[in-house]
Parts: C-alpha cells; structure tokens; sequence
C-alpha cells in the first residue's frame, strides 16, 4: 500500500435549496463494505488525534462540519489533506500513518471503517509501523 492509494473520493450530492444532502453506498462510492462508523467532535483547540497506523483497516474521513488536515505517511513519504467539505472523503488504506491537526471549532470528523473495533490491528508505535513497511 502506498500514499498512491489514498485520494480524495467525491461522493454524490444532491444540491438543493433546502439544504443539500450527501449519501455513501458501501462498495459502490467505496471500495469496503461499511461495518463501523466512528466520530470525533468537541475537539479541543490545539488538541491532535490520529497517531497511528492500521494493519488492515479501511477508512473513508468526512469533515462532516469545520475543517481539519490528516496528513498520510506511508514510511515513505507524506501528503496532507485538508478536509473542509462534507461532500469529500478521503480514502485512507491499510498500512498509513494518520495524524489529525489544525481541527477547527465545532469540527465533526465522522470515519467509516471497513472492520470493529479492535486494538490488535493499531499500530501505536511510529517505529514499529515504520519497521513494519519497509
Ligand atoms: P483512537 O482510534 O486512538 O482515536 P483517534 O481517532 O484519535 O486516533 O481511539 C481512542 C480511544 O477510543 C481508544 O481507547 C480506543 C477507543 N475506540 C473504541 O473503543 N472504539 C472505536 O471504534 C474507536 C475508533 C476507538
């Protein structure tokens, strides 16, 4: 897996004077099928999330209001993002490095994830997900 992997995904929006709406089919806008949804908000200012790796988790990451950046490490190299939009994911592969900065007031950050929950699959270590790609 490399940095490569990871994009942007634009999902579908219905634009309406109402309010727009937004929608994610599992497989289709997607590629995993959905088994979790996860969201971090009240984020505090200054405060960082992420700092770690996954063995083989899939994520997509939705600014779903505010902004924030992820920047991707694949033990290679990095590449930021910076998630503004609630109409774009992004598309985060096994074996990547996350961290989650500049997270703004009243930021929602909603991941949809292709497993549960489990620890066992988290790298922790920098060192030891950097070990672990090369
Ligand atoms: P973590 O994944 O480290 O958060 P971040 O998105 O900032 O990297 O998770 C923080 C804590 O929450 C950790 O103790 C594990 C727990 N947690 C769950 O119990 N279930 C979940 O689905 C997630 C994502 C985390």
């Amino acid at each position: 897996m490399s940095l490569r992997d990871c994009r942007i995904i634009e999902l579908p929006k219905i634009s309406d004077p109402r309010g727009n709406l937004t929608y994610v089919e599992a497989g289709k806008h997607i590629p995993f099928e959905i088994k979790r949804v996860y969201y971090l908000y009240d984020v505090p200012g200054g405060a960082e999330r992420g700092a770690h790796g996954h063995q083989k988790l899939e994520q997509l990451i939705i600014a779903m209001s505010g902004s924030f950046d992820v920047i991707l490490d694949d033990g290679h190299e990095t590449k930021p993002f910076h998630m503004n939009r609630s109409y774009y994911g992004l598309y985060v592969s096994p074996m990547m490095w996350r961290d989650i900065t500049n997270v703004s007031s009243g930021a929602v950050c909603m991941v949809l994830a292709s497993d549960f929950y489990d620890e066992s699959d988290y790298f922790r270590d920098y060192n030891k997900f950097l070990e672990a790609v090369k």
